[in-house]
C-alpha cells in the first residue's frame, strides 16, 4: 500500500499543533518537514525547534528533508528534536557515504534526495546504506510547483536498481491524485504531498483520494 507524507510546508504555522494532530486523525503516514536555509534554496522555513514541536504533537514518523547546504552538522540537532527519517540531497554531501553513516550512527533512518537534474547514478555505491531515495519532482525551495513528468523514468530506474536491496521511493513535489498514480506506477512507495492535501481543508478525504 503507498504512503502518504503531508508537507507542512503548507500547514497553517500560527494553528500548527491543530493541523499537525488533524493530519494524524486523517490517516497521514508520515509527516514530512521541509527544512530550507535560505542558501541551498531560495527560501527559509524552520529548524529543530519546529521539529520537535511537531513531535510533541503527534506519533508519526517524522520525515525531515534537509535542503541545505551543510547538512552534516544538523544531523545531531534533528535526531535530537525527535526526527525518525532525515534525507539529505545528494548534491550538498561532499562524502555522502559517510553522512549516511552519521544518520545510522543516531538510530535514524537515512534518506537520499536527487534535484531534477542529478541522476540516480550518484546512488549506485551507497544503495546498501539507504533506507530512502526521494525523487524530487519540482526544483526544491516551494510547494504548488508543476509536476515534472521526466522524473517518472527515474523513478523506474531506481526501482530496478532496487531489485537486490530495501529502501524506500519517496517523490516529492507536484504530486496530486494523477500525478500521484503514475509515480507509483513507476515505483513509489511514499508520496509526499502539501498542496493536494491542504487543500480545501479536507484532510481526510484528501489523503484518501491520493492514496
Ligand atoms: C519542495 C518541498 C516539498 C513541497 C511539496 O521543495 O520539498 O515537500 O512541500 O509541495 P507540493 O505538494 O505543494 O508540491
Ligand atoms: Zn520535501
Amino acid at each position: 500500500m503507498v504512503l502518504i507524507a503531508p508537507s507542512i510546508l503548507s500547514a497553517d504555522f500560527s494553528k500548527l499543533r491543530e493541523d499537525v494532530i488533524a493530519l494524524e486523525q486523517a490517516g497521514a503516514d508520515m509527516i514530512h518537514l521541509d527544512v530550507m536555509d535560505g542558501h541551498y534554496v531560495p527560501n527559509l522555513t524552520f529548524g529543530p525547534q519546529i521539529c520537535k514541536a511537531v513531535r510533541n504533537c503527534t506519533k508519526l514518523p517524522l520525515d525531515v528533508h534537509l535542503m541545505v547546504t551543510n547538512p552534516d552538522e544538523m544531523i545531531a540537532w534533528f535526531a535530537d528534536a525527535g526526527a525518525d527519517y532525515i534525507t539529505v540531497h545528494a548534491e550538498t554531501c561532499k562524502h555522502l557515504d559517510k553522512t549516511l553513516q552519521a544518520i545510522h550512527a543516531r538510530g535514524l533512518k537515512a534518506g537520499v534526495a536527487l534535484n531534477p537534474s542529478t541522476s540516480e547514478q550518484v546512488l549506485e555505491y551507497v544503495s546498501d546504506k539507504l533506507d530512502l531515495v526521494l525523487v524530487m519532482t519540482v526544483n526544491p525551495g516551494f510547494g504548488g510547483q508543476s509536476f515534472m513528468s521526466e522524473q517518472l523514468q527515474k523513478i523506474n530506474r531506481i526501482r530496478e536498481m532496487r531489485e537486490t536491496r530495501r529502501f524506500q521511493i519517496e517523490v516529492d513535489g507536484g504530486i496530486n491524485m494523477q500525478t500521484g498514480a503514475e509515480c507509483v506506477a513507476a515505483g513509489a512507495d511514499i508520496l509526499v504531498a502539501g498542496t493536494a492535501v491542504f487543500a480545501g481543508g479536507n484532510y481526510k478525504s484528501n489523503i484518501k483520494a491520493l492514496r
